[in-house]
């Protein structure tokens, strides 16, 4: 070799002159010049050899340091496994920058970069890759029963291929794909297997949840479905309103949106009688009151945390009450036909106390009996307050009634009862005098196009929100179900698609009262499983997912999860929300506002999504 060194180590010497010729012959000998290989052509890597810690579902593949950023996490990959399969993968961990032959912590690369880094010696990279599947020569996926051998080139699959496995796409835009320029995630509002089958947002206060449902009400209202919010805290009051946060307008101009509101012709808020609205200001505003006659006897004592002795005191003034309205001709109404009298007596011997309570049974005339039989223990004249219990024929039916050897004694618990009941009576939302403010029309809140926002954030008691809250479902559920049977015996329109949004779903259904409130709980179960076949879709969301009972999660198929920082929450999450791979589960603690892991049912796989700006303006809430 000294042939080549000339005395100035800058300068080489001229190359002898036969030696190209040599060289080329030698390649001659030696079967010519490498051919390119096709099969890798286009490929930034390759997959390396299995290491006894491998594990199934997921590879290492090395990367040229020029491929190294063309594998960010998430990406898509294809690996065209030398034995002429393939598979699709993604970028679980890395991209990592290797060093070619020394170990990323040896002492001299160490001792190098802590000086300043003078000397970088050549490197490559690596990733961890998930597999999806084995893809099979019609496209589909399938469980892979190989893995790619050894030195397979890996491809990227470019934003058309990627949509197509993530298959993110739906006319309820929700936002971007992380990592992607252009893929639009979002929910198809039209699949009964997607929002019917209910959704979870989850996540801890400023994550962004608010955001994401006030778009997610806005799209859907435009995709022409029915929303109805429960809104606690008043904050989606003014959805009719153009956004006005600095945030969003940002957001929205560098997307080329603008900001608008709901179309306040297709919006209205309703909130309860004698309570103070968010928003005075929305031009639908709507008082409303509540019907006892809608409760379920079973229910009203779970709410009201009735003891034993209370219960049977509470059933037993039931019964009279029912008596007494049957016995003076209120229902089942005396001077009807006989048919609406046939109808009326149909009603009654179907009715399920569980579900719901006898007609036009007033709260006001329950004290009365209450009150009744806790004199009568006492060995007192009743004083009632219904004029009906103060004519002649009232009076006498009630004592009739009273005077059985099977009234309970104990006018201690009468007593608690009674100041139980009033309790609820003091809220004066229930059987307001028709005329003043009109009960709910649920067939309203089933429009098409049409979004209500239920105002619940000066009930002054979770109990009365609660009651509000399972009288609504109850009374959505059963529009929805007739609006169905109307549609079936060819009467009427298909029905409406209907999402109903639950905010601090915690606070509704919580799971250290799951126990003292099982009928409450059967009740939204019923509702869930009777809205998979009848287009009802329940959102639930809270900050506090600990807080909601495990067997919601189990009524759920779809999760938006917005930063979660508590790791508790996080593994108890892992176990009921299946499908996300360890990867994005870690990244569940860092998000930034608006950033959301998504899961659905239409979609490839779940993804970690940027979601859009809202473009209508929400409340602020301390
Ligand atoms: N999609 C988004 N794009 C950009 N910024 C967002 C997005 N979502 C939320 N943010 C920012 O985060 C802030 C908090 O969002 P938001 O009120 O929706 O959170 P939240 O989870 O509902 O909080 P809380 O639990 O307090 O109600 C917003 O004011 C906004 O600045
Ligand atoms: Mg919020």
């Amino acid at each position: 070799m000294d042939e080549f060194r000339s005395g100035n180590p800058a300068e080489p010497k001229e190359l002898p002159g036969d030696f190209m010729e040599r060289l080329d012959r030698d390649i001659g000998e030696a079967g010519g010049e490498l051919e390119p290989d096709e099969l890798r052509k286009g490929s930034i890597g390759a997959t390396m050899f299995d290491l006894p810690n491998s594990e199934d579902g997921t590879l290492v593949v090395l990367l040229p340091r020029e491929h190294l950023l063309k594998a960010p996490s998430q990406a898509l990959l294809r690996i065209k496994s030398t034995d002429g399969r393939t598979y699709l993968g993604v970028v679980a961990a890395g991209p990592f920058a290797e060093p070619d032959s020394l170990r990323g912590d040896a002492p001299m690369l160490v001792n190098v970069q802590a000086r300043g880094g003078i000397f970088l010696p050549p490197y490559h990279g690596r990733i961890q890759v998930n597999l999806l599947g084995e893809e099979r020569a019609d496209g589909k996926l399938v469980p892979p029963r190989f893995r790619p051998l050894p030195n397979s080139p890996v491809f990227v699959l470019d934003e058309v291929e990627s949509a197509a496995v993530l298959k993110a796409g739906g006319d309820i835009g929700l936002g971007l794909a992380f990592g992607y320029d252009a893929i639009e995630v979002g929910i198809p509002s039209d699949q009964k297997a997607v929002l019917p089958r209910h959704t979870a947002i989850l996540g801890t206060t400023g994550g962004g949840k608010s955001t994401t449902v006030s778009r997610l009400i806005k799209e859907a209202q435009e995709a022409g479905m029915a929303v109805i919010v429960l809104d606690v805290e008043g904050e989606y009051t003014h959805l009719h309103e153009p956004t006005e946060d600095p945030n969003m307008l940002l957001a929205l101009s560098e997307r080329g949106q603008q900001p608008a509101g709901v179309p306040a012709g297709q919006m209205t808020v309703y909130h309860l009688v004698g309570r103070e609205p968010a928003n005075p200001k929305h031009p639908n505003l709507r008082a409303f009151s509540l019907q006892f006659a809608r409760l379920s006897p079973y229910h009203v004592a779970e709410i009201l945390e009735f003891t034993d002795a209370q219960i049977d005191r509470f059933l037993y003034a039931y019964d009279i009450a029912k008596a007494l309205l049957r016995g003076l001709g209120i229902f089942p109404q005396k001077d009807v036909t006989p048919e609406e009298r046939a109808r009326q007596e149909r009603l009654v011997l179907e009715l399920d106390e569980f579900e719901r309570g006898y007609p036009r049974l007033t709260l006001s005339l329950m004290l009365d009996v209450v009150e009744a039989c806790l004199a009568t223990v006492k060995g007192h004249d009743p004083a009632p307050f219904n004029e009906l219990l103060k004519t002649a024929e009232g009076k006498h039916l009630l004592n009739t009634l009273l005077h059985s050897d099977k009234l309970p004694k104990d006018s201690r618990s009468w007593g608690r009862l009674y100041s139980k009941l009033w309790r609820l009576r003091r809220l004066e939302v229930f059987d307001v005098s028709p005329g003043k403010v009109s009960p709910l029309n649920y067939r309203q809140l089933i429009r098409a196009g049409y979004v209500s926002v239920f105002d619940l954030s000066d009930t002054g008691a979770s109990e009365l929100s609660n009651i509000a809250i399972a009288d609504l479902l109850k009374g959505i559920q059963e529009a929805q179900d007739d609006a169905y049977h109307a549609w079936e015996q060819g009467k009427a329109e298909p029905p409406t698609r209907v999402l109903v949004i639950i905010e601090e779903a915690h606070e509704f259904l919580s799971a250290e009262r799951i126990d003292k409130m099982p009928i409450l709980f059967e009740q939204v179960a019923r509702i869930a499983k009777r809205g998979r076949k009848r287009w009802l879709g329940l959102v639930f969301i809270t900050q506090l997912p600990q807080h909601l009972p495990r067997q919601i999660f189990g009524l759920v198929n779809s999760y938006i999860l917005h930063k979660i920082t508590d790791p508790q929450v996080v593994s108890t999450l892992e176990r009921v929300v299946p499908g996300i791979e360890k990867s994005l589960w870690q990244r569940l603690p860092g998000l930034a506002p608006g950033q959301a892991i998504v899961s659905f049912p239409h979609m490839g796989r779940p993804l970690l999504i940027a979601v859009g700006p809202t473009p209508c303006k929400l409340r602020m809430v301390e």
